[in-house]
């Protein structure tokens, strides 16, 4: 196939490449457009109205770029915006289109992870108030008992690389503790934020052995697998060169070199704004 079909993944920011990371190690041959719009991060803060009209523009720019299908990798989008660009949009948009989000893949999954039934949710303040994970998680796993914590001190500690600082750490220490605290017997902790994975070490030096910390990549692109096959006529939309894309609604300069630590190899990416 040469018209060019990829795979949209759009975060907030850098988080998002720690779920593209793993989709294109699961899923290589496909190409791929990466959409951070980190002018506008973060996301957690902001309101309901806010979060809905950025993701619904870079979903519209992911859909005007090609991509018959885009992944919000992003909690604060899946949870604030995908049901209702979904509902509501996609059918005047592209009814042939499809978002997903990264919310029901984890939660499909959480009940198999946890021996306690005592799991905890780290998030940002827009995922936990919006109790997305709570909701999904009566759905799939109603004997679990849900308990969560808000930080949103981590996303911009991580998009300014400054959570290796001591006063970083400190937030870090005081968010988890507090999240163990509500519920002494978790023994499996949801990063639900696509940003936190990069101090999933020192979270789960925190938490001890005995707790499981969980990053939603490897979820996410399982999932995405068993949706492909699931979706033969989705499947065939797409285009296989293994090309990867990234747009950026910041520096470019800025993210090239900040992507290429998250993903390890060089990154070209272009700029657009809304
Ligand atoms: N990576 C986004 C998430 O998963 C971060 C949101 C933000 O920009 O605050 O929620």
């Amino acid at each position: 196939m040469n018209k060019k079909s990829p795979i949209g993944i759009f975060d907030s920011g850098y988080g998002g490449l720690t779920v593209f990371d793993e989709v294109q190690k699961a899923l290589p041959e496909y190409d791929y457009l990466y959409f951070g719009d980190n002018a506008r991060a973060p996301y957690g803060n902001r309101s309901f109205d806010v979060v809905y009209e950025y993701t619904l523009e870079a979903v519209q720019f992911l859909f005007d770029q090609g991509c018959p299908l885009v992944v919000l990798a992003c909690n604060t989008a899946s949870a604030k915006a995908l049901r209702t660009i979904q509902q509501n949009n996609l059918p005047k948009l592209d009814p042939e289109k499809r978002v997903l989000g990264v919310i029901r893949p984890s939660t499909e999954e959480i009940g198999f992870l946890s021996k306690t039934r005592h799991v905890g949710i780290l998030g940002t303040t827009g995922t936990i108030q919006s109790e997305s994970y709570v909701i999904e998680l009566k759905k799939f796993a109603p004997d679990v008992l849900v308990s969560q914590h808000a930080c949103p001190m981590w996303v911009p500690l991580i998009e300014n690389e400054k959570y290796q600082h001591p006063a970083g750490i400190q937030f870090i220490e005081e968010d988890v503790n507090e999240l163990l605290k509500k519920d002494p017997l978790i023994d499996t902790i949801i990063l639900a934020c696509t940003h936190y994975p990069v101090v999933a070490e020192k979270i789960q030096q925190i938490a001890g052995k005995d707790i499981k910390v969980v990053s939603q990549g490897p979820i996410v692109a399982d999932k995405l697998k068993q949706y492909l096959k699931a979706h033969p006529e989705m499947e065939e939309k797409l285009s296989k060169n293994a090309l990867r894309e990234f747009y950026s609604s910041e520096s470019t300069i800025v993210f090239n070199e900040k992507a290429e630590r998250f993903l390890g190899y060089p990154v070209t990416s272009i700029h657009h704004s809304f």
